[in-house]
């Protein structure tokens, strides 16, 4: 097989840079190693940005978002029986976000890539990729049983954390900057009426959030231990914590109800740079990872893939390798404003096991300045709702 950009994954990343690339007159093809009913039923996180927002409405993908998604206008921040309730719209000049589940986005990108005629092969698993320093890359990879190639001029590395792309770039090229944090969150998703606002806590017995799928299906999630497993979370403890740490002493505000899903994520922050090598681009998880407190994984991944795009355009139209050149220095100065107040947000709601006293009252003491500062509840609602993209 040829092609003229080789997308490694069906996530967000590749599909997203795949309909750009299709709009735009370029052949591309996309590999991903699962079936479609896996990657179209991986439940993740669901808050979009207005940029990743405005990007589907673009590419005219946003039909179903319009019809089902829900609109935060506001945060509610709680500590100790206190209430930080932040007017994003207020805060950061209109913006505000769309919660709408990131299977179905990827849902509604398959079918219209699919629709427009991009070669999507599921079960199609990338082994490795040969030459990627030289004008000829091929990927090599698995399908139907059978070792098959794809040659193409640029290969997109879009194939998240435990993808094979980001091992092609030798290790002496590349710093990595990982930091892990001591616990995790247990996620949970339940046929029951959400809160009216996404509501983050920070309780003396950990973190917790409450957000919400439709005005039927709530998504909830509680910091648990890293080496925690979801057969010590039998569903009344689940409800018996978060009700505690929502400060619901009555049971009555949290409605219960069936949990259908439950897992553990990891938290942590990871930085693979740079994000080139020759005809190499990663974009996504692929060279970065965020906790989930800040609710940016996918909408990075979004601004990775439309600068990521937008260069490739200007190369294959014109020749020009200009933005190809800044792709990386580019995208890495947002990628390390959104690790920061990932890493921000993540470090004032969460209470590590060995949190000291004194980091436990700077904390309270963050959390109180927040409480009373404009200035500081400005700062996290332009961080939520999305910072303006860098190439513009
Ligand atoms: N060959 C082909 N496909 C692969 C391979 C491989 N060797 N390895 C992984 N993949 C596929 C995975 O199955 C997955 O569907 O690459 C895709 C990567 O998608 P994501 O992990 O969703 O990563 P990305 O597109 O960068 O989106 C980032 O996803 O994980 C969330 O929180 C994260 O929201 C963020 C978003
Ligand atoms: C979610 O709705 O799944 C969600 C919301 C906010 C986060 C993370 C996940 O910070």
């Amino acid at each position: 097989m040829r092609t003229q950009v080789g997308i490694v994954g069906a996530g967000p990343a590749g599909l997203f840079l795949a309909l750009l690339l299709q709009r735009a007159g370029i052949d591309c093809v996309v590999l991903e190693a699962r079936s479609r009913d896996y990657v179209e039923s991986r439940v993740r996180a669901g808050v979009l940005e207005q940029g990743t927002v405005d990007l589907m409405a673009d590419l005219g993908v946003d039909a179903r978002l319009r019809r089902e998604c829900m609109i935060d206008e506001a945060l509610d921040i709680r500590f100790s029986g206190k209430l930080i309730h932040l007017d994003l719209p207020g805060l950061s000049g209109d913006k505000l976000v769309h919660i709408y589940g990131q299977q179905e986005v990827v849902k509604d990108l398959i079918a219209a890539n699919l629709a427009r005629g991009v070669r999507v092969l599921f079960e199609a698993e990338a082994t490795g990729i040969d030459d990627v320093a030289g004008n000829q890359p091929v990927i090599r990879f698995k399908h139907q049983g059978k070792d098959e190639t794809l040659a193409c001029d640029i290969v997109a590395g879009c194939d998240g954390f435990h993808g094979v792309c980001r091992s092609a770039i030798p290790a002496d090229l590349l710093t990595i900057y990982d930091r892990e944090f001591p616990f995790g969150w247990l996620g949970i998703m339940s046929e029951s009426p959400p809160l009216p606002e996404m509501t983050y806590v920070n309780h003396d017995r950990g973190f917790a959030l409450a957000s919400r799928r439709s005005p039927h299906v709530s998504r909830l999630y509680v910091q648990c231990s890293l080496d925690d497993d979801v057969a010590n979370w039998p569903d009344a403890r689940i409800w018996d914590e978060l009700h505690i740490r929502l400060g619901y002493t009555a049971r009555t505000e949290l409605k219960e109800g069936r949990i259908f899903q439950k897992g553990i994520t990891p938290c942590r922050s990871f930085v693979a740079a740079p994000m080139r090598h020759g005809r190499l681009f990663l974009a996504g998880d692929a060279c970065h990872i965020v906790p989930p407190t800040g609710a940016k994984g996918l909408n990075l991944a979004v601004a990775d893939v439309r600068v990521l795009a937008r260069a490739l355009i200007e190369f294959f139209r014109g020749g020009n390798a200009g933005r190809l050149d800044r792709y990386s220095d580019t995208c890495l100065k947002r990628v390390w404003k959104v690790v920061r107040y990932s890493t921000y947000m993540t470090t004032l709601l969460h209470r590590p096991p060995e949190q000291t006293p004194f980091d436990r009252e700077i904390q309270l003491a963050e959390l109180d300045y927040v409480l009373n500062s404009r200035a500081a509840q400005t700062t996290i609602a332009e961080n939520y709702v999305g910072l303006p993209f860098e190439d513009e």
